[in-house]
């Protein structure tokens, strides 16, 4: 072992003494230089009197005291303050377009003529950005295409109308004129709910802040001329409408309670995330299993019943249409005691509403 380790001793000396005399003061610096990286020396014995020797530094060792020194820690906080800023920087890049592109979805269904959506950015984004604006572009031509058909033949069909109308006049058989007045009269009506309904559906008006008290009151005011009883309550509130639409949406929901219910009474509960509008009668109510089907156009319940009110099955349809072009639910329970109760309810995270208590 002894020799074993002086034969090594004197090999060492012999490689030193072997190296070319400008590179021994790093050699030696390394071996004695207090934190010097470690050198690696390997000797390999080829014959008796061969050797070969590869020596190379190792990397600094980690100084076990000081590894989380403060340039250290310098270091790396810059490195991940880069990486963060280049990651949200990206990240925002791609979301940013496509949170722009669930907001358009959403706002679909409420306004047709918003304008088409930015078709820059990331290129599957854009080309989202592009197919929704194709598809906003075709929807909105079907809709005007459907309502200027609609408004031509119900136009176009109250001419002839009126041409059979005073041929029947003319009619001999009493009987026969009758039945042929009524089968024209009945014509008649669902040509002019159907321009009403083309009509009123054109929500196309400016959007503008009112009292919602204010506005049912002179509802009830309106409707007390034609034998309506209606009373109001509740709290003053403001909200966010198209006015005239608003109003034909109320009208109606008011009008089908007098006219089907007897009699309105009106609540207006404003809370901490909604504004409900709340209209209760005192009539029959509607079978629960029926309150999809009211909202169809053209349907009434029991004609017998609603027979002299002369409506033609829209008012409901038109009423929920509105609500919902205005971010708006209509709902409708028939009160435990008797009685509808319509509510038409305002999510005041989307439809801005105050109240003015
Ligand atoms: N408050 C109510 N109480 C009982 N039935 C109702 C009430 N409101 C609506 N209905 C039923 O729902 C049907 C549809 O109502 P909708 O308002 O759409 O049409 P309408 O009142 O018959 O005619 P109009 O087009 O003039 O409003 C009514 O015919 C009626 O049978
Ligand atoms: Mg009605």
């Amino acid at each position: 072992m002894a020799s074993n380790l002086a034969y090594s001793i004197s090999s060492t000396v012999r490689f030193f003494r072997s190296l070319p005399y400008e590179y021994r003061h790093i050699v030696l610096e390394q071996l004695t230089g207090p934190a010097s990286s470690p050198i690696l020396v390997i000797q390999l014995s080829f014959e008796d009197d061969a050797w070969l020797y590869v020596a190379t530094t190792l990397p600094m060792a980690i100084d076990e005291r000081n590894w989380l020194s403060a340039d250290r820690l310098f270091v790396l906080f810059v490195a991940l303050v880069t990486v963060l800023g280049v990651s949200f920087w990206v990240i925002r890049g791609v979301t940013r377009p496509l949170a722009r592109l669930a907001r358009a979805a959403r706002q679909l269904g409420d306004d047709l003529e918003a304008v088409p959506l930015s078709e820059r950015g990331p290129r599957e984004v854009a080309a989202s950005a592009r197919a929704f604006n194709r598809m906003q572009e075709r929807i909105r031509s079907q809709i005007k295409e459907r309502e200027r058909l609609f408004s031509a033949i119900s136009h176009d069909l109250k001419t002839p109308i009126t041409r059979l109308r005073l041929r029947a006049e003319m009619l001999d058989d009493a009987e026969q004129r009758e039945r042929f007045c009524a089968s024209l009269d009945e014509l008649d009506t669902l040509v002019k709910g159907a321009l009403a309904s083309v009509r009123e559906l054109d929500l196309d008006e400016s959007w503008k802040i009112i009292d919602v008290r204010e506005l049912l009151v002179s509802l009830a005011q309106d409707l007390k001329v034609q034998g309506g009883k209606v009373s109001v309550a509740g709290e003053a509130a403001t909200l966010r409408v198209k006015p005239l639409s608003f109003k034909r949406c109320l009208a109606n929901l008011l009008e089908n309670a007098i006219f089907h219910g007897d009699r309105a009474a009106v609540t207006i509960r404003h809370g901490a995330e909604s504004l409900d509008i709340v209209i209760r009668d005192h009539g029959p109510g509607i079978p629960d299993d029926q309150f999809q089907r009211v909202f169809a156009p053209f349907v009434r319940l029991e004609p017998s019943r609603s027979r002299n009110t002369g409506g033609s099955g829209l008012g409901l349809s038109i009423a929920r249409h509105i609500a919902h072009a205005h971010g708006a639910a209509l709902n409708l329970a028939n009160h435990p005691s008797g009685g509808l109760v319509v509510t038409l309810h305002f999510p005041c995270r989307t439809v801005p509403c105050t109240s003015l208590r």
